[in-house]
């Protein structure tokens, strides 16, 4: 008996060491990290779409809040999206035509395995993310 509780004492030594070593290294990405583990307990639909944009979709690797890198920034897509009264959830589901840049939509397409795994729910919090307006908050870095 004492032997086992021994050894779970130095496996749970060893298994904190391992622990620790990746942390100290992986504090300059803390932000990836941070926005995956928050999807879990955010309270708005913003919120969570944001997480999930920046966390699992990796999103923003292609889409920034407002310049164009390679895919055009979320503004302009909330902008088109707004004017013309059309529905993200759709096209992320793979049910709607593109009309921002219908040139680059191979490139886009390549994510709707990711997006059409997603519940309904991330979908429709990806898209209150996307058409919040973004002006204010964005401009005063946080
Ligand atoms: C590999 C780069 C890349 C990634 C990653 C990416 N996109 Fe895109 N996205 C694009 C490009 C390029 C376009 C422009 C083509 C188009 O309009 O369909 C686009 C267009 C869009 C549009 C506008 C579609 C339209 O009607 O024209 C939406 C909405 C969008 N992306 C959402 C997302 C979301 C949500 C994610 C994450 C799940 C994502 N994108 C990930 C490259 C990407």
């Amino acid at each position: 008996m004492k032997k086992t509780i021994f050894l779970l004492a130095v496996l749970a030594f060893i298994s904190c060491k391992k622990e620790n070593q990746p942390i100290d290294k992986t504090t300059e990405s803390a932000t990836e990290t941070y926005s995956e583990g928050e999807t879990a307990q955010t309270k708005t639909p913003e919120e969570l779409g944001k997480s999930i944009f920046e966390g699992k979709g990796n999103c923003i690797s292609c889409h920034q809040v407002d310049q164009k890198v390679i895919g055009p920034s979320i503004q302009e897509i909330a902008k088109i999206y707004k004017d013309k009264n059309a529905d993200i959830v759709t096209f992320l589901k793979g049910n709607g035509e593109p009309i921002v840049d219908p040139s680059q939509f191979a490139v886009m397409k390549t994510n709707f395995p990711v997006t059409q795994a997603m519940s309904d729910e991330e979908l429709k919090a990806i898209e209150s993310y996307i058409l919040q307006p973004f002006k204010i908050r964005d401009s005063i870095k946080q």
